[in-house]
């Protein structure tokens, strides 16, 4: 298993390092355009490696034929989101640079799967998909598990209960307009809705729907990382050991849920293929209008990508 991460900074660093630390591969490539960086970073993860007894091998490059026969490949190249920015604002320059790195990734790893990060998420994936012209099950865009796990830790923090026990969904595109599903959220097999009033639910909706941002404030100078690393390892992981996963990720809907040639967040099995199923869940009016807004935000921002 060879897999390489496509930008050093510091989503890319930090899933590789993850990789590294479970030893998801047995060769782990991290490819920056900044001279030194991924090559320093590697270096670094590759001598924890005797404490962490992994054997992944973790190199850094500049160049793409170190990267040659990945298993999968995560996009992580772009620039991140800044106070007072959405992620729809990174638009026009991460077209062209998730164009320019998956025109090399094709090239050097034909038979790859691509995991898409780089923001706007639906947007960039379906960028990868159309440059790449690989088939929709071998490209997915990262976003829905990381939306679900900022939900699920609100709700472990409000009724004060391990985010273990809390399963659940959201849908849609990776922006304002996604969609949490109270309907499907269970907290040790209770239903969500059975435990809290109505308000307390909708406030938790929100912090979640603007739960990038609530991280951007803070940093200040870049966005979330650590959940959104282990959130693309959780679909690496499940990749690499075929595990037929049901997790919310954004996926090119052909048909499902009513809409066509456009990426969005749904469940999805996924295994050593890639996406091996999408889910089609029974939805209230309310959901379907709340999922048909998010489409409809994601295809404003496809209709503006000139490849
Ligand atoms: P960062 O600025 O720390 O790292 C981005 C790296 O990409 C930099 O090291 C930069 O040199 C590199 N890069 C730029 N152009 C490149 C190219 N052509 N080839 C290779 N590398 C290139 O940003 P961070 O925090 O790592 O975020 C990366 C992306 O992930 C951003 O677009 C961000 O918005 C997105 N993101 C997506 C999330 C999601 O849920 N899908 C969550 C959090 C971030
Ligand atoms: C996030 O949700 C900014 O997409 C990034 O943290």
């Amino acid at each position: 298993m060879k897999i390489t991460v496509i930008g050093a900074g510091n989503v890319g660093a930090t899933t590789a390092q993850r990789i590294v630390d479970k030893e998801l591969a047995n060769e782990c490539v991290l490819v920056d355009i900044l001279e030194g960086i991924p090559q320093g970073k590697a270096l670094d993860m590759w001598e924890s490696t005797p404490v962490e007894a992994s054997d992944c091998r973790i190199s850094g490059t500049n160049t793409y034929k170190e990267t040659a026969k990945s298993d999968i490949v995560v996009i992580t190249a772009g620039l991140p989101r800044k106070p007072g920015m959405s992620r729809d604002d990174l638009l026009a320059k991460n077209v062209e640079i998730v164009k320019g790195v998956t025109e090399q990734v094709v090239e050097h790893s034909p038979n790859a799967i691509l995991i898409v990060v780089s923001n706007p998420l639906d947007a960039m994936a379906y960028t990868a998909l159309k440059v790449s012209k690989f088939p929709p099950q071998r490209v997915f865009g990262m976003a829905g598990i990381l939306d679900t796990a900022r939900y699920r830790s609100f709700i472990a923090l409000e009724l004060n209960v391990s985010t273990k026990d809390i399963s659940a969904l959201v849908l849609g595109g990776h922006g304002d307009t996604m969609v949490p599903l109270p309907r499907y959220t269970m907290v040790g097999g209770i239903p969500l809705t059975e435990l809290l009033p109505q308000e307390r639910i909708h406030a938790i909706v929100e912090r979640t729907r603007m739960g990038g941002g609530e991280i951007v404030n803070l940093l200040k100078t870049g966005s979330a990382y650590y959940a959104t690393s282990s959130a693309t390892v959780e679909m690496v992981e499940a990749v690499v050991k075929d595990k037929k996963r049901i997790l919310p990720c954004s996926a090119y809907l052909q048909g499902e849920y009513g809409f066509n040639n456009v990426y969005l967040g749904v469940p999805i099995k996924i295994g050593r293929k890639g996406v091996e199923q999408i889910f089609e869940l029974e939805l209230s009016d309310e959901e379907k209008a709340a999922l048909a807004k998010s489409a409809d935000a994601v295809k404003e921002l496809i209709d503006k990508i000139k490849l």
